[in-house]
């Protein structure tokens, strides 16, 4: 039994916001936030704009990708789209800025506009891993019923209106988008996702939060409320937590054998695909585990830390640029709020 990726797909708002334009705003430069990380610009979803209407547009291209259609035409996007809607049987969306806090869960929202009606849908909570996650909860989930053959997983954040203006160590580094796969289950061998390892240390869990609203911290009546419900971060906790978050998981997707490929080599890896939180996090890491500048596939430049979307975003960009192949050995490597970490291995 195989879980093959036979689609993906991508939505990033058209509004670019550079550091420049950011600078214009707050007190931060350019210079620092390239030279603190990597990140060149980022994209904001318009006040309309929440977490499911990117997590939709994703979703439609990835279906229509896996019912042949690569084109830009909307119409034909979305009725190829339409041909593949019916036989999903699963939607897990991993994100940090549901449309709703607590429920519906912005799974649900998607599938009603999408039209996959036989389609179970949830969302998962894993931070910036939830992809990763997202990704091992699907395959499960097909895994265990023979009915089941096709899940839709979806990486969507909105994190520009969940962003402290005044903590500029956090906000210039969080962009918009989503990214989506189709996950297929095949009778294949040595194909699509051979091997996931999902890690947490909960001990983490107050390096980035976000503190108010929830059970724990609710709203008082008679409140005054100034700042809106945000992300908070401890910078340098979750810095060296991620370079570790990334050197452990690599180390031990290549450690043990994967059955059907035995030991995985450097050499045998076509691309690692990190999560694109800051560029010098990567670069530590990869010092550390002594693996080529190259192998690493990044796009943090351009889009900042989307969270749970900035895998699935990658793998689309790979993939339509024609970067990835069939056949080649792929490595994601995630982590994130929670704290929460893991990777999986993907012959694509
Ligand atoms: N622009 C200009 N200056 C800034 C700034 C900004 N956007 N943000 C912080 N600074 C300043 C600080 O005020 C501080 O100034 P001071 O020395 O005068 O007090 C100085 O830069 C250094 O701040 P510090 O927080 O020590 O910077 P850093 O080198 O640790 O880098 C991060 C900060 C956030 C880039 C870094 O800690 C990091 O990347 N952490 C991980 C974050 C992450 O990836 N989170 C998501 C994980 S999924």
């Amino acid at each position: 039994m195989a879980f093959e990726i036979i689609g993906t797909g991508r939505a990033v708002p058209p509004k670019k916001v550079s550091n420049n334009d950011l600078a214009a705003q707050i007190d931060t430069s350019d210079e620092w936030i390239r030279s603190h990380t990597g990140i060149g610009s980022r994209h904001y979803a318009e006040d309309t704009v929440a977490c499911s209407d990117l997590g939709i547009e994703a979703a439609l291209n990835a279906m229509a990708m896996a019912a042949g259609y690569t084109g830009e035409n909307p119409a034909e996007r979305d009725k190829a789209a339409a041909e593949i809607a019916p036989t999903i049987d699963i939607i897990i969306l991993a994100t940090a800025t549901a449309d709703y806090y607590g429920t519906p869960s912005t799974a649900c929202i998607v599938q009603d506009k999408i039209g996959a009606k036989s389609a179970a849908a949830m969302d998962i909570t894993a931070g910036c891993t939830g992809f990763v996650y997202g990704l091992e909860t699907a395959a499960g989930l097909l895994a265990v019923n023979p009915e089941r053959k096709r899940a839709l997983v979806i990486g969507a954040e909105v994190l520009s209106k969940l962003m402290n203006w005044d903590d500029r160590g956090t906000c210039v580094l969080f962009g918009d988008g989503a990214g989506a796969v189709v996950l297929e289950k095949t009778n294949a061998e040595n194909k699509g996702i051979l091997k996931t390892l999902l890690y947490a240390d909960g001990s983490g869990n107050e390096s980035l939060l976000m503190r108010r609203g929830g059970t724990r911290n609710p709203f008082k009546k008679g409140e005054v409320i100034d700042t809106g419900i945000c992300v908070e971060m401890n910078g340098q906790e979750v810095y060296n937590f991620a370079v570790g978050a990334i050197s452990t998981t690599i180390t031990a997707l290549m450690e043990s054998p994967v059955e059907g490929l035995g030991n995985i080599t450097v050499e045998n890896i076509s691309w690692i695909v990190p999560h694109q939180a800051n560029a010098r996090i990567v670069q530590a890491a990869r010092r550390r585990l002594r693996i080529p500048e190259e192998k690493f596939y990044m796009n943090i430049e351009e889009y900042a830390n989307t969270s749970s979307a900035t895998i699935p975003i990658a793998l689309d960009e790979m993939n339509r640029s024609g970067k990835l192949k069939k056949g080649d050995l792929v490595l994601t490597v995630g982590f994130g709020g929670g704290l929460t970490y893991g990777g999986n291995i993907i012959i694509w």
